[in-house]
């Protein structure tokens, strides 16, 4: 479904991604794990294309050369050069690190706002089945989305991309700044979506312990490079991994 094949992000002359190529198939869950500034935020705007926006709008103010080598295709298409708006068209949707909501509406309109391109009768559907995923968010509907807790924003982050409709849906560290508790509440709802829907899932984590069990396969990523991959599994019980993820944390 996606494949990333040889890809190279410069921020002027720094190296965010290196030579990185992975793939995710229809229907995986798939996982990339890197610590800070491992890459992952550069490598998912390079999948929803939002890093086209960045490098246009830094030539624009005369700021940073944004460069991208290599190719990105979905569905044997490149789009390597698609601007973001189109891959939203073609079912690819990022929901971004660190949750932007709208604050000042409710949770109810912060998701219909989300699906303003799509059909009516289709974004209620949708909607009702977010609140099927995440029941919490049910009973918050009303309430304006600045007064949610971390956790709460990050379901309505990624009710808001599933109200979009997606086929392969990107979560920028979902689990970033939750409590353990939270952590498992979204990596949940992530797995019953999966199963009701069929949605191809691909995360980006630096907290390997708690997504690794999950995932059919992953891609840990260090300093934009490539460093290890397999299944949920087989990382699990890599020994490089358990001393790096599972050691001291
Ligand atoms: N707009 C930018 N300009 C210059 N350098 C950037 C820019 N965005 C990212 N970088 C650099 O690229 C590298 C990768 O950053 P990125 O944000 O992709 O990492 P990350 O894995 O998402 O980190 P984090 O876990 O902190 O979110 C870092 O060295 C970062 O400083
Ligand atoms: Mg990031």
């Amino acid at each position: 479904m996606l494949e990333v094949r040889n890809l190279m992000v410069f921020f002027e002359n720094a190296l965010a991604i290196n030579d990185l190529s992975l793939e995710v198939e229809a229907g995986e869950f798939v996982g990339v794990i890197g610590s800070n500034s491992a890459g992952k935020t550069t490598l998912m705007n390079s999948l929803s294309g939002l890093i086209i926006d960045m490098r246009i709008k830094e030539k624009r103010r005369g700021g940073e050369r944004i460069t991208i080598y290599g190719n990105i295709y979905y569905q044997g298409d490149d789009i390597t050069e698609t601007k973001p708006s189109d891959r939203v068209k073609k079912g690819i949707v990022l929901s971004r690190e660190r949750h932007p909501v709208f604050p000042e509406s409710s949770v109810l309109e912060n998701l219909k706002i989300a699906g303003y391109l799509k059909k009516r009768s289709e974004v209620l559907e949708t909607i009702e089945y977010v609140f099927e995923l995440f029941p919490a968010l049910k009973n918050l509907r009303s309430r304006k989305a600045g007064f949610l807790s971390g956790g709460e924003q990050q379901m309505l982050a990624i009710g808001m991309a599933l109200v979009v409709r997606p086929q392969l849906l990107l979560l920028d560290e979902p689990l970033l700044g939750l409590s353990p508790m939270m952590q498992q509440a979204v990596l949940e709802a992530i797995v019953r979506l999966r199963a009701s829907s069929g949605i191809t899932v691909l995360l980006s984590e630096q907290f390997a312990r708690p997504v690794l069990p999950l995932i059919d396969r992953g891609y840990v990523v260090e300093n934009g490079m490539l460093a290890m991959y397999g299944t949920g599994q087989e990382l699990m019980d890599n020994p490089e991994i358990k001393s790096a993820y599972f050691g001291i944390y």
